[in-house]
């Protein structure tokens, strides 16, 4: 249901600040790091960047063009412009999509802010790592504890979300997203000065193409959507508060420029002072909340007063950033029941606060009481991620391809992207061929190679 006095972002900024919080998240500071020491450093970041520009910038445009041309959400959107068609499911699998990774999204960032309270306690001093390994299995384990984290979060999230697209959403992203860009900088500038950092920028800044196969260069492209937070139509809702002078593709690679500024620096955070302390790259998803309190103690061993602020200051970036995107994801699902249900924002977030509360709570226990009960040897939290991540979304976002690419009218996409024709788009046929050719095939490709892994 289009609504002609639909709320707007209100300013250029707005726009890019939201939409850069959506894709800023847990992808770039805890995934994006551990991905790239699994995967050999340089080359892979090198090749992430291909794949950012290449598929990420168009599928961020054609979600950019069919939020903003159908002012709806998602499910919405695709009634508007395919009216009578099947295409729809790619709307609803969006909301099922967002719904989904919001439950065990908001898991992990609850576990932020129990690391945001520790390191505020001052609570990592004095500890091993055996000691961080130890407290943290016993934490993530434990049936109480990470569901009140859990239930924090979802809450913050939702008052957010309650307080609307401009009173929320934009303005809470315009505080958030500068004070995460400095303190991503402030941190990497440490973590560079380290003694013995060289190396772990050596690490991130010098390829060794040796390294590359088949696997480093899906695993890449795998990244690269989930970090831009595509395949779900969650940028699709933002840009249906766009305003009718957006520039949509100006607006793209701005974001894209943002996330992928964010996550180099994330790693600049992370290898130098891993290194720096001897930790190896390939530690794998624990890195963050296992190795980098250890990483953190023995940086500046003989001055704790650094070490308490360095993670103190970390775990609340890491919260921040997760904050922005749970807002984003749980955006797209309120902004589906609030339309298309006719019930008030408010009523709308309440439900998809309680169902992801409920859902997020069996992802949680599913790692500690619950981890007895496997789908295909899976904990619920795991099915969750592998389903969402490496299914749904890749699945969505070819979907996305082929809509834009083969299905709407050329002339309708030309008029979205080009504002009625008011900017001159040079690169408009290669976008059409990266959208009808290059980008669902590779994404083909990723989804292939997931089901492989079955
Ligand atoms: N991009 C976010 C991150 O890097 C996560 C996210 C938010 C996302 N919205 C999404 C991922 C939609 C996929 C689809 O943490």
């Amino acid at each position: 249901m289009a609504n002609s006095n639909r709320a707007n972002f209100e300013s250029r900024i707005g726009v890019i600040l939201a939409s850069a919080g959506s894709a800023v998240g847990l992808g770039n500071i805890w995934r994006f790091p551990y991905e790239t020491g699994q995967h050999g450093g340089a080359a892979f970041i090198l090749i992430y960047l291909f794949c950012i520009i290449l598929l990420g910038m168009p599928v961020m445009i054609s979600e950019f063009l069919i939020g903003r041309r159908s002012r709806a959400n998602t499910a919405g959107a695709y009634q508007i412009l395919a009216p009578g068609t099947p295409w729809r499911w790619v709307g609803f699998l969006g909301v099922l999509t967002g719904f989904l990774i919001l439950s065990y999204y908001s898991v992990v960032a609850g576990w932020t802010l129990e690391f945001v309270m520790e390191a505020g306690v001052n609570g990592f001093a004095g500890k091993t790592p055996a000691d961080f390994a130890a407290a943290f299995a016993e934490f993530s384990k434990d049936p109480f504890r990470p569901l009140i984290w859990l239930a924090c979060f979802l809450l913050i999230t939702h008052f957010v979300v309650v307080r609307g697209v401009k009173k929320g959403i934009e303005k809470s992203a315009k505080m958030m997203m500068p004070m995460l860009f400095i303190l991503v900088l402030v941190l990497a500038g440490c973590s560079i000065s380290l003694p013995g950092a060289q190396a772990g920028l050596n690490f991130l800044l010098k390829p060794d193409f040796s390294k590359v196969t088949a696997d480093v260069i899906l695993g890449a492209m795998g990244q690269a959507f989930y970090s831009l937070s595509l395949g779900m139509g969650c940028l699709c809702t933002y840009a249906s508060y766009f305003s009718k002078d957006t520039n949509l593709a100006r607006t793209a690679f701005n974001v894209g420029a943002i996330d992928t500024l964010i996550a180099v620096l994330a790693g600049l955070i992370i290898f130098p002072a891993a290194f720096s302390v001897g930790i190896q790259p390939d530690t794998g998803p624990a890195l963050i909340f296992i190795t980098l309190p250890n990483v953190f103690q023995q940086a500046f061993h003989n001055l704790p007063v650094l070490s308490y602020i360095f993670s103190l200051m970390f775990y609340v970036l890491l919260a921040l950033a997760a904050l922005t995107s749970t807002i984003s994801m749980h955006e797209v699902v309120t902004a589906y029941l609030h339309e298309e249900f006719r019930l008030t924002r408010k009523k709308a977030a309440a439900f998809v606060t309680g169902g992801c509360f409920v859902l997020g709570v069996c992802c949680s226990l599913s790692l500690g009481v619950w981890s007895g009960f496997t789908v295909g040897g899976l904990t619920l939290f795991d099915l969750f991620d592998f389903v969402t991540a490496k299914i749904m979304l890749p699945f969505g976002g070819m979907l996305i391809c082929l809509f834009v690419g083969w299905y709407l009218d050329r002339k309708l996409v030309y008029s979205e992207v080009s504002n009625d024709g008011s900017l001159k788009v040079k690169f408009f046929k290669a976008y059409i061929f990266l959208i009808r050719y290059i980008a669902p095939v590779a994404i083909a490709l990723i989804f292939l190679k997931e089901m492989g892994n079955l």
